[in-house]
């Protein structure tokens, strides 16, 4: 057996293969997968990010279009060659405004936006503190900074602050990078408390926002404007693909900054830049989440539904205030079987195994948006709820 096959085999065995399926998308958050027989209903989606349900929403596609038509299919060059128009000004623009900055800068995706941003910022003699839960991305923009990477525990500050009064002098730059909502686990990062730490040893942070803006925040700037620390925060990143309902990625930054990684962020000086059509969804996805605050209540409305929902079943796992639903099962074979489980009762949720978490804490992430109604929020917790009771007795 060749070392290929020898490695996936092994994966495979450990419940942690990934493998591709092309489904098919079907409007009011269903899916259907491939071989599905025509006659079972289609599956109930919790595992998408599209927590607004913007990627169908009219006016998002009707601009996408629009911007198809008057620009063209793609912007034909990386920026810093002829690809920068003026759209991708317009939506930077946009971007630092929502999000309460001097400026901004698109990235391809927001793994380009993480793996470019962070090694312009620290390199060799530098110290990088990254929560350790901090999404992969994040990890590996840090490996290619080649600074000294410290991990603190998960959302712990009293670890970072041992961790800066330990290391911070030995350093010259230190950055500290931190999600303000967890992609993972859904909890929130303490944020205030963050910006005291600042004071005491000087540091840049940067925050990730991909689970947080559209979704938390008055006009959906995230939680760094629900927290209202945007002037502290000195890297404020995030992405189009998620509560935005479109693609790509942005960082929120002071003008010098942003000039800066202009010049230093070989994700962005070395890519393409981001199509019309793609331009176009991402500003009539920030207008109309800036503008229907009402989307953003319904949906939390919706995330405390599901979790009261599985706390009253006896789920007495800690959920954060997110929309993002972790069960933990630990196992990851338990959380392909819980999964296939659910599968058989119409509703669809990815096992998360690792590495893409700590080995040990292989769970199902369900994530609650407004294409469901709360009706089917209710009905599917409480399914959620009684296959995960049934697998938790067999399994003790
Ligand atoms: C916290 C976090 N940061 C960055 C990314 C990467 O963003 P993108 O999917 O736009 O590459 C993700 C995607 O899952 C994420 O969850």
């Amino acid at each position: 057996m060749d070392g290929l096959t020898c490695w996936l085999n092994e994966r495979k065995a450990a419940g942690n293969l990934r493998e591709l399926m092309p489904i098919q998308r079907i409007p009011g958050g269903r899916i259907r997968l491939p071989g599905m027989p025509e006659s079972l209903p289609p599956l109930l989606d919790f595992s998408s990010n599209d927590y607004l349900a913007l990627t169908l929403h009219q006016s998002v596609i009707e601009n996408s279009r629009r911007f198809l038509d008057s620009f063209g299919a793609g912007s034909g060059a990386a920026r810093l060659m002829s690809g920068d128009l003026e759209i991708h000004h317009h939506l930077e623009a946009e971007v630092a405004r929502f999000k309460g900055k001097e400026s901004a800068l698109l990235f391809g995706a927001g793994y380009l936006a993480n793996t470019g941003v962070i090694p312009a910022l620290a390199g060799r003699g530098d110290v990088i503190f990254s929560d350790r839960l901090n999404h992969a991305s994040i990890y590996d923009g840090c490996l290619l900074s080649g600074a000294r990477l410290i991990r603190f525990r998960h959302n712990n500050l009293n670890h970072l602050e041992e961790c800066l009064e330990k290391h911070r002098g030995n350093f010259q730059q230190a950055l500290v990078v931190v999600e303000s909502i967890y992609s993972m686990d859904g909890d929130r990062c303490p944020l205030k408390r963050l910006i005291e730490l600042k004071s005491c040893y000087s540091f840049i942070l940067m925050v990730d926002e991909a689970h947080a803006t559209g979704v938390f925040g008055r006009s959906g700037g995230g939680v760094i404007e629900e927290d209202g620390v945007a002037d502290h925060v000195d890297i404020s990143m995030g992405t189009f693909g998620k509560a935005l309902g479109s693609y790509g990625a942005y960082v929120a930054a002071s003008e010098e900054m942003v000039r800066y990684l202009v010049n230093r962020a070989r994700t962005f000086i070395y890519s393409t830049a981001l199509p019309p059509a793609v331009i176009g969804a991402s500003l009539a996805a920030i207008s109309v989440v800036r503008e229907d605050r009402k989307m953003r209540s319904a949906l939390h409305k919706k995330a405390t539904l599901f979790k009261k929902i599985l706390q009253q079943a006896g789920l007495n796992q800690d959920f954060g205030p997110s929309q993002i639903v972790p069960l933990l099962v630990r196992d990851s074979n338990v959380a392909l079987e819980f999964a296939a489980d659910l599968r058989k009762k119409g509703i669809f949720a990815t096992p998360v195994r690792p590495p893409t978490v700590p080995r040990g804490t292989a769970r199902l992430r369900f994530s609650v948006t407004l294409h469901h109604s709360d009706q089917v929020i209710i009905d599917t917790a409480d399914v959620v709820a009684e296959v995960y009771n049934r697998l938790m007795l067999e399994k003790n």
